[in-house]
């Protein structure tokens, strides 16, 4: 079997690359280690930039997105008690992010990708990928029960942070990691969202946040040790601590529900350079990694292989590889921008056990500044809504 470009991993970077490359006429096999169901069930992201946002509506897979989707033009900062608006889209030139669980993302490039009849295949095993530096790279895996070997013109390594991509990289890459002393303990909630806008709290009890994923569901998150284990927090438990550190001084707070679904995750910042080794391409989480609360992974995915589908599309069409030569460069700039801003977020936020009384009056200061000064508002508004990103490709 041979294909122009073999994707391996099928959460959102590998099916929204296989997308963008079906719209330009460009063959690609998707292997996916899970099965169908495993992939949409994960919950995990919730926040979508204008830009991701934007790319879903002219590829045409943007329908729900604008059905059941929910615009948000601001967001509130919680500290010291009490809520602090900040209004993105006034501060952004009308840009907003839009509340759309990373399921229904995955959901919807599925459905898309069925009906181009292109090849997408789940539960595969044992991936391996070879002669990286060729110009027939090749990749072996199990699938049916039986070995098969897919030759490609390039590889895309989209299998998220613990995929065998990154590593087929070889040595002439360097790692940058940042662990964080905390993760998050999240929760989906049969509740009514009690706040039309996304509330981040930094308390003295830890960091919360207040999310949704549609008018019957609450998402929720409050910082914990990085390693905690999720047993040990009952449902009262957990209400018990949210209330404690979400509830202001105006009465306001989350509304209580059945607990849908609860899991704790570590944080970390990673990024892999280049993203790149000869004809093997990584995109999204398998390239780097940001503490979710600048909400940007699964938007740093769209902008790789974006970045990545433009110059696949400049290969075929004109026989040009400049694109590609520049792919991890011109990815990187964006990776970093995101880095810094996640990095900057969880720290303002989160209260750190390296920390003292000093910082986190340092914090609250920090977060005083932000919301009595335009300036600093409109930096968090410009990089919370996503910095610019041409989508034309
Ligand atoms: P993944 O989603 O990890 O997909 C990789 C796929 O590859 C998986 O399906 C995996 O099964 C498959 N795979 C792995 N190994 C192999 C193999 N050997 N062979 C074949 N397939 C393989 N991002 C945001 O932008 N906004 C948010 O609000 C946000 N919130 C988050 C909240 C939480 C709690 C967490 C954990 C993450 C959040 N993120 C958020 C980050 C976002 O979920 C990820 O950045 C996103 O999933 C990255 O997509 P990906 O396709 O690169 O990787
Ligand atoms: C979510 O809704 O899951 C969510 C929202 C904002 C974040 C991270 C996750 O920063």
């Amino acid at each position: 079997m041979h294909t122009q470009v073999g994707i391996i991993g099928g959460g959102p970077a590998g099916l929204l690359l296989g997308h963008l490359l079906h719209l330009k006429g460009i063959d690609s096999v998707i292997l996916e280690r899970r099965d169908h169901e495993y992939v949409i069930d994960r919950v995990r992201a919730g926040v979508l930039e204008q830009f991701t946002a934007d790319l879903m509506t002219q590829t045409g897979v943007g329908a729900r997105l604008h059905q059941i989707g929910m615009r948000h033009d601001s967001v509130y900062l919680s500290f010291g008690g009490r809520r602090h608006l900040v209004p993105l889209s006034e501060l952004s030139g009308g840009k907003a992010i839009y509340v759309y669980g990373q399921n229904e993302v995955v959901k919807d490039l599925m459905d898309a990708r069925i009906a181009t009849g292109r090849p997408l295949h789940y539960e595969v095993s044992d991936v391996s990928v070879y002669d990286i530096d060729t110009t027939r790279p090749l990749i072996r895996y199990h699938a049916g029960g039986a070995q098969h070997e897919l030759t490609c013109d390039f590889i895309a390594g989209c299998d998220g942070f613990h995929g065998i991509c990154r590593p087929a990289l070889g040595d002439a890459v360097t790692f940058y990691d940042k662990t964080y002393p905390f993760g998050w303990l999240g929760i989906l909630a049969e509740a009514a969202p009690s706040s039309e806008a996304l509330v981040y709290t930094c308390h003295e009890r830890g960091f919360a946040l207040f999310s949704m994923r549609s008018p019957k569901i609450t998402r929720l998150y409050f910082q914990v040790p990085p390693d905690e284990d999720i047993n040990k927090w009952p449902d009262d438990a957990i209400w018990d601590e949210m209330l404690k550190r979400m509830t202001t001084k105006d009465g306001w707070k989350p509304n209580v529900g059945p607990v849908l679904n609860k899991n704790v995750t570590a944080m970390r910042s990673f990024v892999t350079e280049p993203m790149c080794a000869g004809r093997l391409y990584l995109a999204g989480d398998a390239a780097h990694i940001v503490p979710p609360t600048g909400a940007k992974g699964l938007n740093l995915a769209a902008a790789d292989v974006l970045l990545l589908a433009r110059a696949f599309t400049e290969f075929y069409k004109y026989s040009n590889s400049g694109l590609l030569n520049n792919y991890s460069e011109t990815a990187l700039q964006r990776v970093w921008r995101a880095q810094r801003f996640s990095w900057w977020m969880t720290q303002t936020l989160h209260l750190s056990p390296e920390g003292n009384a000093f910082d986190f009056k340092r914090q609250l200061t920090d977060l005083d500044y932000i919301t009595s000064s335009k300036a600093a508002m409109t930096s968090l508004a410009e990089n919370y809504v996503g910095l610019p990103m041409d989508i034309e490709f």
